[in-house]
């Protein structure tokens, strides 16, 4: 039986950094439950890329792991849908990384932004490590081992996107090559059927002729949403739209997610190592707490002093958390100085703790049944393996070693 090619792939990975806050919720995971929907998702918690910077002690890892995995789920992840597993259960991707190493050239890792950046940050920590060099190489084979069209990440993951391509286009062509190429893929564009090999035709054409790169997406789409045809087909058909090679990894893209911005308390992003942040699952006590004594504009000192929303960080949650009529009601009130800053943060903690509420009670099934967690990572580690071996079959074959 020959393999078919599949729909148009999402995947995305998430480091077990322990329980999620706002910012993840609204950067990240808000976005990948509506793509689910969409895609062909894979989400997977990147525990091996977590040991890149803490190799010290990994003691904490599996209940790290375990929280993430909780407030994915109750974000709204559905395993019904997507395909939810831990890196580490997926083997195939050290393989591919180890593959991928042999020919990607140390200059290309030097140059991630985020290797010097990482390593002046975390001073504490000597990262001057095989692994960490290669953190974006691994990413590269998460990426790749699924064949994966679209990546949902954040700005400053996108150099790491960015060398996955320069890493599939290598590839291709170093492995990518057979004798009778030309041959081959005529016929497979035979195999297309008729309308569809007309159509495969002129928009090969177009791209070829006058660098349409629409028609080039749009033929790419036209040849993976057929489900006739061979995996082997598939990639010939896509690498002869741009050149005389097979394209055994597609390029991915990046899917930039518009997300809102979300403050953290003070006033800086919401993030982890700030300190600053409002957990998914905080207890409602808490976030009261946390919100009423969170930065304001920093020019209001009195109640009588007038404010300026613009230099708020409040004003932002009311973008994410409010309506119109209280938008207008709070801006007003802060430039006239007619409500204090308690007055104005109601509405935002009365929403605030309705969403936290609603986010513990999800978790809560899911924390009282460890064993309903651990079935749908091993149901999702079951799936995501199948798709990696395909790929990985095909590299090997490629690369003219032992293929299964
Ligand atoms: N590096 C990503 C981060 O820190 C996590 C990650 C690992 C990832 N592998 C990936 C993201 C593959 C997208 C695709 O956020
Ligand atoms: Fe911020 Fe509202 Fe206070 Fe104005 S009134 S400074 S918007 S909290």
């Amino acid at each position: 039986m020959s393999a078919t090619a599949p729909a148009r792939r999402v995947l995305s990975g998430m480091r077990p950094t322990g329980r999620l806050h706002l910012g993840n919720y609204y950067g990240a995971l808000k976005n990948w439950v509506s793509l689910q929907y969409e895609y062909e998702c894979f989400f997977f918690v990147a525990d091996w890329h977590m040991l890149t910077t803490g190799y010290e002690d990994t003691s904490k890892l599996p209940a790290q792991i375990h929280d993430v995995l909780i407030d994915w789920l109750a974000a709204g992840l559905n395993p019904g849908v997507a395909t939810l597993f831990i890196q580490s259960h997926v083997p195939e991707h050290a393989e591919l990384h180890l593959l991928l190493s042999m020919i990607t050239p140390l200059g290309w890792l030097e140059r991630v932004p985020s290797y010097k950046d990482q390593q002046e940050q975390l001073k504490e920590k000597d990262l001057a490590t095989y692994g960490f060099l290669g953190y974006p190489l691994l990413q590269s084979a998460d990426i790749l081992i699924y064949r994966a069209n679209f990546v949902p990440v954040g700005e400053d993951q996108v150099a790491h996107v960015e060398m996955t391509r320069e890493c599939a286009r290598r590839f291709n062509h170093l492995y990518g090559r057979e004798p009778d190429f030309e041959e081959k893929a005529e016929r497979a564009v035979k195999s297309l059927g008729g309308r569809n090999s007309t159509t495969y035709k002129q928009l090969r054409r177009k791209f070829q002729e006058s660098g349409d790169t629409e028609a080039l997406e749009r033929a790419r789409v036209l040849v993976t949403s057929n489900s006739r045809i061979t995996v082997a087909d598939r990639d010939r058909l896509l690498g002869f739209l741009e050149g005389g090679a097979v394209t055994i990894l597609p390029e991915p893209h990046v899917l930039l997610t518009a997300a809102a911005k979300v403050p953290g308390l003070d006033g800086r992003k919401m993030s982890k190592s700030y300190g600053n942040t409002i957990g998914m699952r905080e207890e409602p006590d808490q976030v009261v707490k946390k919100l009423r004594a969170m930065q304001t504009d920093p020019a209001r000192v009195r109640r009588t002093d007038p404010g300026d929303p613009e230099k708020c960080p409040v004003w932002d949650l009311h973008k994410i958390y409010s309506d119109d009529a209280t938008r207008a009601w709070a801006s007003e009130g802060c430039r006239t100085a007619g409500i204090g800053c308690l007055e104005c943060k109601q509405p935002v903690i009365d929403k605030v703790v309705e969403e936290v509420t609603g986010l513990r009670k999800r978790a809560q099934e899911f924390e009282e049944n460890p064993e309903l967690v651990r079935s749908i990572v091993a149901e999702g580690a079951d799936k995501a393996r199948d798709a990696a071996r395909q790929t990985l079959d095909e590299v090997r074959r490629a690369m003219h070693l032992r293929a299964e």
